[in-house]
């Protein structure tokens, strides 16, 4: 039986790197005896110019009887910004319900980390972003003039809060609204507080900007202390996105785990890729503890490089890692855990990002031959 794994490569370097992630998990399926079945989706961009399809209902039914999504990357530059951002990767992470975001932020030795004097001792923390609510529902409008019935409530408080003739037609505005729901941030908090208990981290921080956006994040901090109450060995700590960035920079062993909204999730996570090593070794997870999950690279499709050979897998081979270490799956987790930190520490086989001038498929076949060194070893 084992495992049924949903692939979808997708579009720019997402094919190059997936190639290399797929061949890591099944030898360490193989070695770690872990029966693994894989069925490739081409959902994406080259699908969407030549069907006109993002994803249907159809297809999202046909994903729900797999056991994880193994994502590459989407985006293509002859597709306006936000359809396939939408249609696609948001669909999924909606669709599964798929309500923790977690980015491990790890700096693996040999890893080259822009921050002076840092080492990987000093960088290990999870960031759990909430990943289905905030300024990502996709509510909101734009308009000139006279405004649609819907958008009432908007056009009152432009015109009360800056006095804006919004009937006239000159005076264009926009407007996109966060939502946060008290059972939304409740379930992820929890999950930052279990995952700080069950991998024996001693704080959690949790980010917002409750003193200017005060009801989106005031209702989050709210939750975020009452849920804490439930976990009085464990240390609680408000911090601001603003502070939290710098914070970020200058003291990154500081934090354990912490505990975000969606968008400030997505920014400070970019940053946390930097302090481990660069886009090239994020991963990260899409998960739904309950149903499907799904595991990508943080980073995107990268036109610019793509069909060269040159992207760096390790982060799409990492995010292999998360995949099995959810199913449960422990030691051919580790196994590929060790296989990378390995590579990256003999630094005889990195790509271009991290110094080196090794293809994609080389620094796959490394992870390879590491993966079989350390288990007959
Ligand atoms: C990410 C990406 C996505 C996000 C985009 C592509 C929708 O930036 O996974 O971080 O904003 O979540
Ligand atoms: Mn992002």
């Amino acid at each position: 039986m084992g495992y049924k794994i949903a692939v979808i490569p997708g579009d720019g370097i997402g094919p190059e790197v997936m190639r290399e992630g797929v061949k890591v998990l099944q030898a360490a399926c193989e070695l770690a005896g872990v029966e693994l079945s894989l069925e490739e989706f081409p959902y994406g961009g080259e699908y969407y110019l030549k069907t006109g399809k993002l994803l249907e209902e159809e297809d999202l039914k046909e994903l729900s009887r797999f056991d994880a999504i193994y994502l590459g990357a989407v985006g293509d530059p002859r597709i306006p910004t936000g359809v396939l951002e939408r249609g696609l990767l948001l669909t999924l992470r909606f669709y599964f319900d798929q309500y923790v975001n977690l980015r491990p932020i790890k700096l693996y030795p040999g890893a080259p980390c822009p921050l002076k004097d840092k080492k990987p001792e000093d960088i290990d923390f999870y960031v759990v972003r909430e990943n289905t609510e905030d300024f990502y529902v996709g509510l909101g409008g734009r308009g000139r003039g006279r405004w649609r019935e819907e958008h009432r409530m908007v056009r009152e408080l432009y015109q009360l809060k800056l006095g804006m003739d919004v009937e006239s037609d000159r005076e264009e505005i926009a407007y996109q609204l966060g939502v946060m729901s008290r059972k939304g941030a409740e379930r992820v908090i929890r999950y930052a507080f279990e995952l700080a208990k069950r991998e024996g981290r001693r704080k959690v921080t949790a980010v917002d900007k409750a003193n200017v956006l005060t009801h989106v994040y005031g209702l989050w901090r709210e939750v975020f202390q009452e849920v804490a109450k439930g976990y009085p060995e464990i240390e609680t700590e408000l911090a601001f996105v603003d502070a939290m960035t710098m914070w970020m920079v200058k003291n990154p062993e500081w934090y354990e785990v912490v505990v975000t909204p969606n968008m400030f999730g997505d920014i400070i996570t970019d940053l946390g890729a930097m302090l481990q090593g660069g886009m090239g070794l994020a991963p990260g997870g899409n998960l739904n503890p309950e149903g499907v999950s799904m595991f990508e690279p943080i980073h995107g499709s990268a036109p610019k490089y793509a069909g060269k050979g040159v992207a760096n897998p390790l982060a799409t081979i990492l995010a292999g890692k998360m995949m099995l270490e959810e199913l449960g799956e422990r030691e051919a987790s580790q196994l590929v855990e060790s296989a990378v930190r390995e590579v990256l520490r003999e630094g005889k086989h990195l790509t271009y990002d991290l110094g080196g001038t090794s293809k994609t498929h080389e620094v796959g076949e490394a992870v390879v031959r590491k993966l079989r060194e350390i288990h007959g070893g």
